[in-house]
C-alpha cells in the first residue's frame, strides 16, 4: 500500500521465495497445499501505518472481520487495539471468541436477522449501522423486549460513485442494496430520537472496495458531516462518524491507496467536527500478506493452449473468477533462465471458470513444481467453499523465523459433518 516502509512481505532470498524468514517451499512440505500462508509482522506493520497516519483523530479502526476471519489473525489485531466491523451472527461470534472487546464492535449489513440482533445486543457492542427503516424497527422492538437500549447509526448511501475495479464491488450510488437513500435518513434519525430502546451514536457511510483515490471519501465525508452536523443542531448526539473501508492495495504493481494522503482529507474535517472517526478497512491490513501456495499437477497442452493444471482453484480462491480479480503468480523456487510462454493457470474444479490466471506469461512451470498467488490474504480463505468435494485449505501464520498452523486442513469427515 502507499505507506510501505518495508519492501514486501514475500522476499526472495537467493531466489527462493520467502515468508518472512522461512521458505515457502519449507512451508508447503510442512503444512501440504493448497496453503495460505500469511505474515503477521506485516499485518501488524499495515495496522501502524493506519494507527499513526490518522494520530491526529480520535479513532478506532474497526477491521472488517469478513476480509479474514482467522481467529489467529483477529487476535493480532486485537493486541494491537483494532476492534471488529462484522456482518453476521458468524462473525460476531468469532470477533467475540479472538477477545475483540463488544465496545469495539460494529455490526453492519441489510439482512440482520432477529437472532443476530439479540446476540448483538446480548453482547452490549458498540453500534449496530442500520440499513433501512424496518430493521430500525426491529432493533428498537428486540431492545424493548430484552429492556436493553440500542446503540445505532445510520448507514448513509451518501449516492457518490467510486471507481472500483468490478461493479460487484461498488455500494455507495443509489442502485444498491446499502444504506439508507440519502433522503429518509434524517426522518430515521427523527423517528428514533423520543424511543426509550434506541439511542442514536454515530453516523456510517461505505463507498465501495478497492478505491485507491482519496477523492470519493472526501466527497462523500462532506456530504455526511454537513447532515451531522444537521443533525446534531436538532439534538441527535452524534459521537462517531464511520467512514467504511474499501482503502485499495496493489495487486500488480498499480498504485493503492496513499493511507497518508487519504488521513490528510479525512482528520482535519472529522476533527473539525468534533467527531470520532471509525473506520473500517479489510483489504489493506490483510490482503498483501497473504500468498497461496499450491502446486502443479500437470502441464497440459491442447493444440495451441498451454494448461499449468495446480492443486488449488476457485474453491480456494474465487475472486479471478468471480470479480476478474488480477492476482501475481510466479515460481517459488528459481526460474531464472527458464522460457517465458503464455499459459492458462487453472485448478482442477469441473468449471471453465475455475482459473488464477489466463494468457499469463511467465516462466513454464514444471510438474510438481510449487507456485505463489500473490496478495490473497483478504477475500481468499474467506470466500473458500467445498465445491465439487474440497476439502477447505489449511492456513499457516509466519512470525519472523517462527511458523505455525492456524487452521488445519479439512478433513473428508470435516466434508459430511452435520448430514444425515
Ligand atoms: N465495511 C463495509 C460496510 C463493507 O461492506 C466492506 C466490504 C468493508 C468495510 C471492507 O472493505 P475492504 O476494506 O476490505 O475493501 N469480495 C470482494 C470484496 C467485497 C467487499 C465487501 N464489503 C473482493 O474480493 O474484492
Amino acid at each position: 500500500m502507499g505507506a510501505s516502509l518495508l519492501t514486501g512481505p514475500f522476499p526472495r532470498v537467493e531466489g527462493e521465495l520467502h515468508c518472512g524468514q522461512v521458505a515457502a517451499e519449507e512451508l508447503a512440505v510442512r503444512y501440504g497445499t493448497p496453503l495460505y500462508v500469511y505474515d503477521v509482522g506485516w499485518i501488524r506493520a499495515q495496522a501502524e501505518a493506519f494507527r499513526s497516519a490518522f494520530a491526529g483523530v480520535d479513532h478506532l479502526l474497526a477491521y472488517s472481520v469478513k476480509a479474514n476471519g482467522n481467529l489467529s489473525i483477529l487476535r493480532a489485531l486485537n493486541n494491537l487495539g483494532c476492534g471488529a466491523d462484522i456482518t453476521s451472527g458468524g462473525e460476531l461470534f468469532r470477533a467475540r471468541r479472538a477477545g475483540i472487546p463488544p465496545e469495539r464492535i460494529v455490526f453492519a449489513g441489510v439482512g440482520k436477522t432477529r437472532e443476530e440482533i439479540a446476540a448483538a445486543l446480548k453482547e452490549d457492542i458498540l453500534a449496530f449501522n442500520v440499513e433501512s427503516r424496518s430493521e430500525l424497527e426491529r432493533l428498537e422492538e428486540i431492545a424493548r423486549e430484552m429492556g436493553v437500549r440500542a446503540r445505532f447509526g445510520v448507514r448513509v448511501n451518501p449516492d457518490v460513485h467510486a471507481l472500483t475495479p468490478h461493479a460487484y464491488t461498488r455500494t455507495g450510488h443509489s442502485q444498491t442494496k446499502f444504506g439508507v437513500p440519502w433522503s429518509e435518513t434524517r426522518d430515521l434519525y427523527e423517528w428514533a430520537l423520543g424511543r426509550e430502546h434506541l439511542q442514536a451514536v454515530g453516523i456510517d457511510v461505505h463507498i465501495g472496495s478497492q478505491i485507491v483515490d482519496p477523492a470519493p471519501y472526501a466527497q462523500a465525508l462532506d456530504r455526511v458531516l454537513d447532515l451531522a452536523s444537521e443533525l446534531r443542531s436538532e439534538g441527535v448526539p452524534l459521537d462517531f462518524i464511520d467512514i467504511g473501508g474499501g482503502y485499495g492495495i496493489s495487486y500488480g504493481g498499480e498504485p493503492a491507496m496513499d493511507v497518508r494522503q487519504l488521513a490528510g482529507e479525512i482528520v482535519p474535517r472529522v476533527s473539525e467536527a468534533g467527531l470520532r472517526l471509525i473506520l473500517e478497512p479489510g483489504r489493506a491490513l490483510v490482503g498483501e500478506a497473504g500468498i497461496l501456495l499450491t502446486r502443479v499437477q500437470y502441464v497440459k497442452r491442447n493444440g495451441e493452449k498451454t494448461f499449468v493444471v495446480v492443486d488449488g482453484g476457485m474453491s480456494e480462491l474465487i475472486r479471478p473468477s468471480h470479480y476478474g480479480g488480477y492476482h501475481e503468480i510466479e515460481g517459488v523456487g528459481v526460474t531464472a533462465g527458464r522460457s517465458v510462454e503464455r499459459v492458462d493457470v487453472v485448478g482442477p474444479i469441473c468449471e471453465t471458470g475455475d482459473f488464477f490466471a489466463l494468457d499469463r506469461d511467465m516462466p513454464l512451470p514444471k510438474q510438481g513444481e510449487l507456485l505463489a498467488v500473490r496478495t490473497v490474504g483478504a477475500y481468499g480463505f474467506s470466500m473458500a467453499s467445498n465445491y465439487n468435494g474440497r476439502l477447505r485449505p489449511a492456513e499457516a501464520l509466519v512470525d519472523g523465523t517462527d511458523s505455525r498452523l492456524i487452521r488445519r486442513r479439512e478433513t473428508f469427515e470435516d466434508l459430511i459433518r452435520g448430514e444425515e
